[in-house]
Protein backbone atom coordinates (compact mmCIF):
# COMPACT_ATOMS: atom_id res chain seq x y z
CA UNK A 1 0.00 0.00 0.00
CA UNK A 2 2.65 2.07 0.68
CA UNK A 3 4.72 1.37 -2.76
CA UNK A 4 1.35 2.23 -3.96
CA UNK A 5 0.94 5.32 -2.78
CA UNK A 6 4.62 6.27 -3.62
CA UNK A 7 4.44 5.21 -7.07
CA UNK A 8 1.20 6.66 -7.38
CA UNK A 9 2.75 10.15 -6.29
CA UNK A 10 5.69 9.41 -8.33
CA UNK A 11 3.55 9.10 -11.29
CA UNK A 12 1.38 11.85 -10.90
CA UNK A 13 4.66 13.81 -10.86
CA UNK A 14 6.63 12.22 -13.88
CA UNK A 15 3.31 10.85 -15.63
CA UNK A 16 4.00 11.77 -18.86
CA UNK A 17 0.81 10.24 -21.54
CA UNK A 18 1.73 10.75 -24.81
CA UNK A 19 -0.40 9.77 -27.88
CA UNK A 20 0.44 7.50 -30.11
CA UNK A 21 -0.31 9.03 -33.30
CA UNK A 22 1.03 12.31 -32.06
CA UNK A 23 -2.76 13.15 -30.06
CA UNK A 24 -4.91 11.81 -27.70
CA UNK A 25 -8.06 13.60 -28.90
CA UNK A 26 -11.34 12.44 -27.03
CA UNK A 27 -12.49 13.22 -30.75
CA UNK A 28 -16.36 14.36 -30.56
CA UNK A 29 -16.07 15.71 -26.86
CA UNK A 30 -12.88 17.56 -26.28
CA UNK A 31 -10.59 19.60 -29.09
CA UNK A 32 -8.50 17.95 -31.55
CA UNK A 33 -4.98 18.00 -30.31
CA UNK A 34 -1.76 16.97 -31.83
CA UNK A 35 1.53 16.34 -30.26
CA UNK A 36 2.76 14.66 -27.17
CA UNK A 37 2.10 17.86 -24.50
CA UNK A 38 -0.60 18.52 -25.96
CA UNK A 39 -1.57 15.34 -25.49
CA UNK A 40 -0.68 15.35 -21.68
CA UNK A 41 -2.79 18.79 -21.81
CA UNK A 42 -5.65 17.03 -23.14
CA UNK A 43 -5.43 14.25 -20.58
CA UNK A 44 -5.16 17.17 -17.39
CA UNK A 45 -8.28 18.76 -19.62
CA UNK A 46 -10.27 15.90 -19.85
CA UNK A 47 -12.28 16.58 -16.66
CA UNK A 48 -13.81 20.03 -17.52
CA UNK A 49 -13.96 18.99 -21.46
CA UNK A 50 -16.08 16.01 -21.83
CA UNK A 51 -19.35 15.44 -19.55
CA UNK A 52 -18.91 13.79 -16.14
CA UNK A 53 -19.11 10.30 -16.03
CA UNK A 54 -21.79 8.47 -13.88
CA UNK A 55 -19.74 8.78 -10.73
CA UNK A 56 -19.24 5.59 -8.75
CA UNK A 57 -22.46 4.09 -10.10
CA UNK A 58 -21.41 2.03 -12.92
CA UNK A 59 -20.14 -1.34 -13.18
CA UNK A 60 -16.85 -2.55 -14.61
CA UNK A 61 -15.58 -5.73 -16.42
CA UNK A 62 -11.52 -6.07 -15.97
CA UNK A 63 -9.87 -9.35 -18.15
CA UNK A 64 -6.56 -10.08 -17.13
CA UNK A 65 -4.66 -12.56 -19.47
CA UNK A 66 -3.56 -14.33 -16.94
CA UNK A 67 -3.05 -13.74 -12.89
CA UNK A 68 -0.16 -15.69 -12.33
CA UNK A 69 2.03 -12.68 -13.88
CA UNK A 70 3.97 -11.08 -11.16
CA UNK A 71 3.81 -7.11 -13.17
CA UNK A 72 0.29 -7.97 -13.76
CA UNK A 73 -0.61 -9.17 -10.43
CA UNK A 74 0.76 -5.29 -9.23
CA UNK A 75 -1.19 -3.69 -12.39
CA UNK A 76 -4.78 -5.43 -11.94
CA UNK A 77 -4.13 -4.95 -7.65
CA UNK A 78 -3.93 -1.18 -8.34
CA UNK A 79 -6.98 -1.30 -10.99
CA UNK A 80 -8.98 -2.97 -8.67
CA UNK A 81 -8.08 -0.53 -6.13
CA UNK A 82 -8.59 3.04 -8.33
CA UNK A 83 -11.68 1.62 -9.57
CA UNK A 84 -12.86 0.66 -6.28
CA UNK A 85 -11.89 3.40 -4.13
CA UNK A 86 -14.22 5.64 -7.20
CA UNK A 87 -17.19 3.47 -6.10
CA UNK A 88 -17.39 1.68 -9.15
CA UNK A 89 -18.31 -2.10 -8.84
CA UNK A 90 -15.58 -4.20 -10.58
CA UNK A 91 -15.26 -7.67 -11.23
CA UNK A 92 -11.69 -9.23 -12.30
CA UNK A 93 -11.28 -12.73 -14.82
CA UNK A 94 -8.38 -14.58 -14.96
CA UNK A 95 -7.75 -15.68 -18.51
CA UNK A 96 -5.75 -18.47 -17.59
CA UNK A 97 -3.64 -17.62 -20.87
CA UNK A 98 -6.36 -18.91 -22.66
CA UNK A 99 -8.14 -16.39 -25.45
CA UNK A 100 -11.27 -18.53 -26.19
CA UNK A 101 -11.57 -18.32 -22.12
CA UNK A 102 -11.28 -14.85 -22.25
CA UNK A 103 -13.72 -14.37 -25.23
CA UNK A 104 -16.14 -16.17 -22.73
CA UNK A 105 -15.50 -13.94 -19.94
CA UNK A 106 -15.87 -10.63 -22.12
CA UNK A 107 -19.22 -12.21 -23.67
CA UNK A 108 -20.58 -13.13 -19.71
CA UNK A 109 -19.81 -8.94 -18.84
CA UNK A 110 -21.53 -7.99 -22.21
CA UNK A 111 -24.72 -9.98 -20.99
CA UNK A 112 -24.87 -9.12 -17.79
CA UNK A 113 -24.61 -5.38 -19.13
CA UNK A 114 -21.74 -3.90 -17.70
CA UNK A 115 -20.83 -0.14 -18.37
CA UNK A 116 -17.39 -0.74 -19.48
CA UNK A 117 -14.84 -3.27 -19.93
CA UNK A 118 -10.90 -2.83 -19.40
CA UNK A 119 -8.87 -5.79 -20.92
CA UNK A 120 -5.68 -7.21 -20.87
CA UNK A 121 -5.60 -9.62 -24.10
CA UNK A 122 -4.56 -12.84 -24.08
CA UNK A 123 -3.00 -12.56 -27.64
CA UNK A 124 -2.17 -9.59 -29.58
CA UNK A 125 -3.94 -11.20 -32.65
CA UNK A 126 -7.34 -11.92 -31.10
CA UNK A 127 -7.74 -8.21 -31.10
CA UNK A 128 -9.61 -7.89 -34.05
CA UNK A 129 -12.19 -10.31 -32.42
CA UNK A 130 -12.31 -9.08 -28.89
CA UNK A 131 -12.97 -5.23 -30.86
CA UNK A 132 -16.10 -6.43 -33.01
CA UNK A 133 -17.17 -8.07 -29.96
CA UNK A 134 -17.34 -4.87 -27.97
CA UNK A 135 -18.51 -2.72 -30.90
CA UNK A 136 -21.64 -4.62 -31.61
CA UNK A 137 -22.25 -5.04 -28.02
CA UNK A 138 -21.64 -0.91 -27.87
CA UNK A 139 -19.21 -0.93 -24.33
CA UNK A 140 -16.71 1.41 -24.19
CA UNK A 141 -13.36 -0.37 -23.24
CA UNK A 142 -10.08 0.56 -22.58
CA UNK A 143 -7.54 -2.52 -23.58
CA UNK A 144 -4.19 -2.73 -21.77
CA UNK A 145 -0.90 -3.75 -21.60
CA UNK A 146 -0.86 -5.70 -25.17
CA UNK A 147 -1.26 -3.26 -27.91
CA UNK A 148 -2.91 -4.10 -30.81
CA UNK A 149 -2.44 -1.76 -33.86
CA UNK A 150 -3.76 1.41 -34.92
CA UNK A 151 -5.54 0.26 -38.08
CA UNK A 152 -6.94 -2.66 -35.82
CA UNK A 153 -8.23 0.18 -32.92
CA UNK A 154 -10.00 2.31 -35.64
CA UNK A 155 -12.65 -0.32 -36.09
CA UNK A 156 -14.38 1.30 -32.43
CA UNK A 157 -14.29 4.48 -31.78
CA UNK A 158 -15.47 3.87 -28.00
CA UNK A 159 -12.46 2.31 -27.90
CA UNK A 160 -8.93 3.03 -26.54
CA UNK A 161 -5.48 1.57 -25.57
CA UNK A 162 -3.57 2.47 -22.53
CA UNK A 163 0.18 1.39 -22.33
CA UNK A 164 3.57 2.37 -23.03
CA UNK A 165 5.91 3.22 -25.31
CA UNK A 166 7.65 -0.57 -25.45
CA UNK A 167 10.76 0.62 -27.56
CA UNK A 168 11.46 3.13 -24.81
CA UNK A 169 12.00 0.24 -22.07
CA UNK A 170 14.54 -1.26 -24.85
CA UNK A 171 17.03 1.51 -25.21
CA UNK A 172 16.66 2.35 -20.99
CA UNK A 173 17.78 -1.07 -20.79
CA UNK A 174 20.83 -0.21 -23.21
CA UNK A 175 21.20 2.91 -21.68
CA UNK A 176 21.69 0.95 -18.31
CA UNK A 177 24.84 -0.78 -19.76
CA UNK A 178 26.13 1.97 -21.43
CA UNK A 179 26.47 3.82 -18.24
CA UNK A 180 28.85 1.12 -16.66
CA UNK A 181 32.22 2.11 -16.66
CA UNK A 182 32.85 -0.23 -19.08
CA UNK A 183 29.84 0.29 -21.20
CA UNK A 184 29.63 -3.71 -21.16
CA UNK A 185 32.82 -4.81 -22.31
CA UNK A 186 33.89 -6.43 -18.94
CA UNK A 187 36.62 -8.68 -20.65
CA UNK A 188 37.92 -5.42 -22.61
CA UNK A 189 37.92 -7.77 -25.84
CA UNK A 190 35.95 -4.66 -28.08
CA UNK A 191 32.32 -6.18 -28.29
CA UNK A 192 29.94 -6.70 -25.65
CA UNK A 193 28.48 -10.26 -25.52
CA UNK A 194 24.92 -10.70 -24.34
CA UNK A 195 22.03 -13.23 -23.85
CA UNK A 196 18.80 -12.18 -24.44
CA UNK A 197 15.57 -13.88 -22.36
CA UNK A 198 12.89 -12.86 -24.20
CA UNK A 199 9.58 -12.57 -22.94
CA UNK A 200 6.31 -14.17 -25.24
CA UNK A 201 7.52 -13.08 -29.00
CA UNK A 202 3.64 -12.50 -29.86
CA UNK A 203 3.83 -9.62 -27.79
CA UNK A 204 5.27 -6.04 -28.96
CA UNK A 205 6.45 -5.38 -25.19
CA UNK A 206 9.18 -8.24 -25.78
CA UNK A 207 9.84 -7.86 -29.81
CA UNK A 208 10.37 -3.77 -28.65
CA UNK A 209 12.69 -4.69 -25.49
CA UNK A 210 14.94 -7.12 -27.37
CA UNK A 211 15.64 -4.60 -30.47
CA UNK A 212 16.07 -1.94 -28.66
CA UNK A 213 18.18 -2.70 -25.89
CA UNK A 214 20.80 -3.86 -28.42
CA UNK A 215 20.02 -0.54 -30.86
CA UNK A 216 20.81 1.35 -28.10
CA UNK A 217 24.51 0.01 -27.72
CA UNK A 218 25.22 -0.12 -31.36
CA UNK A 219 24.13 3.35 -32.09
CA UNK A 220 26.45 4.10 -29.13
CA UNK A 221 29.01 2.54 -31.39
CA UNK A 222 29.48 -0.64 -29.04
CA UNK A 223 30.09 -3.56 -30.97
CA UNK A 224 27.99 -6.15 -30.09
CA UNK A 225 27.72 -10.04 -30.14
CA UNK A 226 24.49 -12.19 -29.57
CA UNK A 227 25.67 -15.86 -27.80
CA UNK A 228 21.93 -16.44 -27.34
CA UNK A 229 18.30 -14.95 -27.53
CA UNK A 230 15.47 -17.10 -26.38
CA UNK A 231 11.88 -16.85 -25.31
CA UNK A 232 11.17 -16.94 -21.54
CA UNK A 233 7.52 -16.38 -21.53
CA UNK A 234 8.05 -13.10 -19.27
CA UNK A 235 8.53 -16.42 -16.46
CA UNK A 236 10.82 -16.67 -13.86
CA UNK A 237 11.91 -20.54 -13.80
CA UNK A 238 11.96 -20.24 -17.44
CA UNK A 239 14.33 -17.48 -17.01
CA UNK A 240 16.51 -19.16 -14.88
CA UNK A 241 16.67 -22.13 -16.89
CA UNK A 242 17.56 -20.14 -19.79
CA UNK A 243 20.22 -18.09 -17.98
CA UNK A 244 21.91 -21.43 -16.64
CA UNK A 245 22.24 -23.42 -19.95
CA UNK A 246 23.71 -20.46 -21.39
CA UNK A 247 26.39 -19.59 -18.45
CA UNK A 248 26.69 -23.68 -18.76
CA UNK A 249 27.75 -23.02 -22.52
CA UNK A 250 29.45 -20.27 -22.53
CA UNK A 251 30.29 -19.25 -19.16
CA UNK A 252 32.62 -16.07 -19.01
CA UNK A 253 31.70 -15.11 -22.39
CA UNK A 254 28.63 -14.19 -21.30
CA UNK A 255 28.98 -10.05 -19.78
CA UNK A 256 25.19 -8.92 -20.24
CA UNK A 257 22.38 -10.92 -19.51
CA UNK A 258 19.44 -8.65 -20.52
CA UNK A 259 15.86 -9.65 -19.63
CA UNK A 260 12.62 -8.59 -21.17
CA UNK A 261 11.17 -8.37 -17.30
CA UNK A 262 12.22 -8.84 -13.93
CA UNK A 263 10.73 -11.54 -12.97
CA UNK A 264 12.77 -13.53 -15.83
CA UNK A 265 16.17 -11.44 -14.44
CA UNK A 266 15.36 -12.78 -11.21
CA UNK A 267 15.34 -15.98 -12.34
CA UNK A 268 18.45 -15.30 -14.02
CA UNK A 269 20.14 -13.78 -11.17
CA UNK A 270 19.56 -17.39 -9.28
CA UNK A 271 21.19 -18.77 -11.82
CA UNK A 272 24.02 -16.61 -11.99
CA UNK A 273 25.02 -16.63 -8.08
CA UNK A 274 24.25 -20.50 -8.42
CA UNK A 275 27.69 -20.49 -11.49
CA UNK A 276 29.83 -18.40 -8.78
CA UNK A 277 29.19 -15.04 -10.87
CA UNK A 278 29.11 -11.29 -9.23
CA UNK A 279 26.73 -8.83 -10.60
CA UNK A 280 28.43 -5.75 -11.65
CA UNK A 281 31.88 -7.65 -11.25
CA UNK A 282 31.78 -9.85 -14.08
CA UNK A 283 28.21 -9.90 -15.61
CA UNK A 284 25.67 -7.36 -15.53
CA UNK A 285 22.08 -7.86 -15.48
CA UNK A 286 19.01 -5.46 -16.75
CA UNK A 287 15.35 -6.43 -16.60
CA UNK A 288 12.12 -4.00 -16.80
CA UNK A 289 8.83 -3.62 -14.78
CA UNK A 290 10.63 -2.58 -11.56
CA UNK A 291 9.07 -5.27 -9.28
CA UNK A 292 9.83 -5.08 -5.13
CA UNK A 293 12.32 -7.96 -5.55
CA UNK A 294 13.99 -6.41 -8.96
CA UNK A 295 14.28 -3.10 -6.54
CA UNK A 296 15.72 -4.86 -3.91
CA UNK A 297 18.15 -6.65 -5.64
CA UNK A 298 19.05 -3.33 -7.79
CA UNK A 299 19.65 -1.56 -4.36
CA UNK A 300 21.19 -4.37 -3.03
CA UNK A 301 24.05 -4.59 -6.26
CA UNK A 302 22.83 -7.57 -7.73
CA UNK A 303 21.30 -6.23 -10.91
CA UNK A 304 22.84 -3.49 -12.71
CA UNK A 305 19.55 -2.01 -12.93
CA UNK A 306 15.68 -1.99 -14.42
CA UNK A 307 12.86 -0.07 -15.86
CA UNK A 308 10.31 1.16 -13.94
CA UNK A 309 6.87 -0.08 -15.88
CA UNK A 310 4.71 1.44 -14.41
CA UNK A 311 2.12 -0.08 -13.40
CA UNK A 312 -0.36 2.38 -11.09
CA UNK A 313 0.28 5.09 -13.76
CA UNK A 314 -1.21 3.19 -16.26
CA UNK A 315 -4.05 1.64 -13.95
CA UNK A 316 -4.38 5.32 -13.40
CA UNK A 317 -4.69 6.68 -16.84
CA UNK A 318 -6.77 3.46 -17.67
CA UNK A 319 -9.62 4.61 -15.50
CA UNK A 320 -8.84 8.04 -16.29
CA UNK A 321 -10.04 7.05 -20.05
CA UNK A 322 -12.34 4.93 -19.04
CA UNK A 323 -14.17 7.84 -17.23
CA UNK A 324 -13.60 9.83 -20.45
CA UNK A 325 -15.65 7.08 -22.27
CA UNK A 326 -18.10 6.31 -19.71
CA UNK A 327 -18.69 10.26 -20.36
CA UNK A 328 -19.78 10.15 -24.00
CA UNK A 329 -16.20 10.99 -25.37
CA UNK A 330 -14.53 9.10 -28.91
CA UNK A 331 -11.12 8.57 -30.31
CA UNK A 332 -10.41 9.39 -33.41
CA UNK A 333 -8.72 7.03 -35.66
CA UNK A 334 -4.70 6.88 -34.89
CA UNK A 335 -5.33 8.81 -31.87
CA UNK A 336 -6.24 5.72 -29.28
CA UNK A 337 -3.17 4.94 -27.54
CA UNK A 338 -2.44 6.44 -24.47
CA UNK A 339 1.25 6.15 -23.39
CA UNK A 340 3.02 6.46 -19.75
CA UNK A 341 6.73 6.76 -19.54
CA UNK A 342 9.02 4.33 -18.70
CA UNK A 343 11.71 5.56 -16.12
CA UNK A 344 15.68 4.36 -15.30
CA UNK A 345 16.27 2.61 -12.12
CA UNK A 346 19.59 2.16 -11.17
CA UNK A 347 20.99 2.24 -7.47
CA UNK A 348 21.30 6.39 -7.69
CA UNK A 349 17.28 6.63 -7.71
CA UNK A 350 16.32 2.98 -6.72
CA UNK A 351 14.91 4.40 -2.86
CA UNK A 352 12.51 6.56 -4.77
CA UNK A 353 10.61 3.70 -6.05
CA UNK A 354 10.77 1.57 -2.40
C1 LIG B 1 5.67 -6.71 -18.52
C2 LIG B 1 5.84 -8.17 -18.21
C3 LIG B 1 4.51 -8.86 -18.27
C4 LIG B 1 3.85 -8.59 -19.61
C5 LIG B 1 2.48 -9.21 -19.70
C6 LIG B 1 4.97 -6.56 -19.85
O1 LIG B 1 4.77 -5.20 -20.12
O2 LIG B 1 6.92 -6.09 -18.56
O3 LIG B 1 6.40 -8.36 -16.93
O4 LIG B 1 4.69 -10.24 -18.07
O5 LIG B 1 3.74 -7.21 -19.82
O6 LIG B 1 1.89 -8.96 -20.94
Amino acid sequence: MRKLLALALAAAMALSLAACGGSADSGDTTPADTGASDAADAAQDTGDAVPDAPAGGGTIGVCIYKFDDAFMTTYRNALQEILEGKGYSVTVQDGNNDQSKQNEQINTYITQGVDALIINPVMTSAADQIIATVKEAGIPTVLINREPTAEQMSAYDKLVYVGCDAAQSGTFQGELILDTPNKGDINGDGKVSYIMIQGDPENIDAQLRTEYSVKALTDAGVEVEELDSQRGDWDREKGQTICANDLAQYGDQIEVVFCNNDDMAIGALQSIQAAGRTVNEDIYLVGVDALDAALTEVANGNMTGTVLNDAVGQATAAVEEMEKLLGGATYASGSQSVYVDYVKVTPDNVADFQ
